[in-house]
């Protein structure tokens, strides 16, 4: 079983180059962002617990999205690997995972990083905001609490994949296309 983890702040393009990176490689695609938006949508206990957390950019509980990967994970044991995106976001996950992964004698393949400016982050989520209409687009606030949350949160995790020499970091700040070539030819090699 493969596990890759695509990893970068809010609108580097995780999303969008997951649905191409699942369809070259055969991954199945876990985005926990989008997991949480479905409980949202169905306005289940752990949607409504989530919805104030993620509408104002903080992150939801560690042991909420753990638990959410650990059940998918289970309920898709026939799958070649899996990509994961945006998970996990703080250390303690990271750990989290390790252990998990460990514990049936797998373990994190790659950590595939897209790298981006802040002032890039901003356009790119100020554009989609049009498009998707995600509350936590909305608001400048907001989007500036999601990059600081990303830096004091986030970032250490590439310290911590970095020693289990993991960690590969592409440009994200090319073409989509360009992007997706640097991936290929980093899981590739
Ligand atoms: P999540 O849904 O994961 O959001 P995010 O990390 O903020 O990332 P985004 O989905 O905003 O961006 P993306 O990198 O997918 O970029 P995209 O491809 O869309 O999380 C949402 C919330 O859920 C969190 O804030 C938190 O509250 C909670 N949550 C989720 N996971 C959690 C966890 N593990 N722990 C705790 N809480 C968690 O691209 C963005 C835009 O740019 C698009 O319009 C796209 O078309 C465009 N674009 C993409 N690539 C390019 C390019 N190369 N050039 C030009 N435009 C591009
Ligand atoms: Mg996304």
């Amino acid at each position: 079983m493969k596990y890759y983890i695509l990893f970068g702040p809010p609108g580097a393009g995780k999303g969008t180059q997951a649905k191409f990176i699942v369809e070259k490689f055969n991954l199945m695609h876990i985005s926990t962002g989008d997991l949480l938006r479905k409980e949202m949508k169905e306005g289940t206990p752990l949607g409504l617990k989530a919805k104030e957390l993620i509408e104002n950019g903080n992150l939801v509980p560690d042991e909420v999205v753990v638990g959410m990967i650990k059940s998918t994970f289970a309920n898709n044991k026939n799958v070649e690997g899996f990509l994961l995106d945006g998970f996990p976001r703080t250390t303690a996950q990271a750990e989290m995972l390790d252990k998990m992964l460990q514990e049936q004698n797998e373990g994190v393949d790659k950590v595939i990083s897209l790298a981006i400016k802040d002032s890039t982050i901003f356009e790119r989520i100020a554009k989609r905001a049009e498009i998707e209409g995600r509350k936590d687009d909305a608001d400048p606030a907001t989007i500036q609490n999601r990059i600081d949350t990303y830096h004091q949160k986030t970032e250490p995790l590439i310290d911590f994949y970095k020693k289990q020499n993991k960690y590969f970091e592409i440009p994200g700040e090319q073409t989509i296309e360009e992007v997706f070539d640097c991936i290929c030819k980093t899981i590739s090699k």
